[in-house]
């Protein structure tokens, strides 16, 4: 013991700090949510995601031809669905000349090797805000999961290379992979959003794309009948592992920062890469504060970040991807 074992002797310096380092961030690590819009010429700037912006499919090229010179390689698109195209079981999903099917080939003839990865759930298309169909006060779980596997063999027809459903319906892992399977997409990958809790750090996405639950009657006023009890630690395992065992590519923790335990334990539990999203919330309470002058941006921001990897997270989903491998 003291004064043989003297820790600090190997902090003495940065680079012997460098030498002992256990976690390093790289631009591999990344995947960078893109949020896209209809018309052309649009860069608009979220209000409550501070230098976040949605993008129509021209102004999308530039970005995404700048985020692959700074390395990153995969993005996960999001779209904003005009209202009048909206109803309950999300029909416009399933348009194959629709909005996101058109942003991933636009991304695909931009960068053909970009992953692009698509989020698969009905909210930005229903009339409801919801990830599913409403029917009787509930959200009708089979029925959903027929279309999030149609809707999915669209995005991979399109040029997707790994769906990613973020709706948490029972058995639609298994739901995808067989008709993906069927359909001879048997390298369209299937990350899914395994463990998701009904986190109030959404506000800000459902900002951005207009798709928050509405206050209607006989529509459930949030999202806690499918996503996750944030008490809950035992439950996400047993929703990972059964998603492993459907076919699930990739595993997802989501949000992050909160949920650090429930990372490493998944992390343990299962053998395949694990994904943290690093919600919108997380990301504009830093912008926040910063802009208050009460947080150092970068400083937090890369301790986040380095946080969520040392947990556990084989990849992380960040809307401050470009601004972090900028410091890297
Ligand atoms: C859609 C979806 C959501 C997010 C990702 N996919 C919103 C929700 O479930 O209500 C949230 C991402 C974020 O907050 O950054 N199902």
């Amino acid at each position: 013991m003291y004064p043989l074992r003297r820790n600090r002797r190997l902090r003495t310096n940065a680079s012997i700090r460098g030498l002992v380092r256990e976690t390093m961030l790289s631009p591999n690590d990344f995947i960078v949510p893109l949020f896209i819009t209809e018309g052309s010429g649009v860069k608009d700037e979220i209000a409550s995601m501070p230098n976040y912006y949605r993008y129509s499919l021209d102004l999308l090229k530039a970005e995404v031809k700048s985020l692959w010179d700074l390395g990153l390689r995969s993005v996960l698109l999001f779209v904003k669905v005009p209202n009048n195209l909206k109803d309950n079981a999300g029909t416009e999903a399933l348009n194959p000349d629709g909005l996101m099917q058109r942003a991933i080939k636009t991304v695909k003839d931009t960068c053909p090797d970009m992953i692009v990865m698509t989020d698969v759930a009905l909210d930005p298309y229903s009339i409801f805000g919801h990830d599913g169909v409403v029917g009787d006060g509930q959200i009708i779980n089979d029925d959903t999961n027929a279309i999030l596997a149609e809707m999915s063999l669209s995005h991979a027809k399109a040029g997707a290379d790994i769906v990613a459903p973020s709706d948490m319906m029972d058995g639609r892992i298994f739901e995808i992979r067989s008709l993906l399977e069927d359909e001879g997409f048997h390298n369209t990958g299937i990350m899914s959003y395994s463990a998701k809790y009904a986190s109030a750090f959404y506000g800000p996405f459902r900002d951005a794309l207009a798709s928050a639950p509405v206050d209607v009657k006989d529509v459930p006023k949030d999202k806690q009948s499918y996503q996750m009890d944030p008490a809950n630690r035992d439950e996400a395992i047993k929703e990972t592992i059964m998603d492993v065992q459907e076919g699930a590519d990739i595993v997802m923790v989501k949000p992050g920062l909160c949920y650090l335990d429930i990372v490493r334990d998944v992390k343990e539990a299962v053998d395949v890469p694990v994904a943290v999203y690093q919600v919108s919330g997380e990301y504009a309470m830093l912008k926040a504060a910063a802009e208050k002058g009460w947080l150092d941006h970068d400083a937090v921001m890369l301790e986040q970040l380095v946080s969520i990897k040392r947990a556990g997270a084989n990849m992380i989903a960040s809307y401050f991807a470009k601004d972090a491998v900028k410091l890297l």
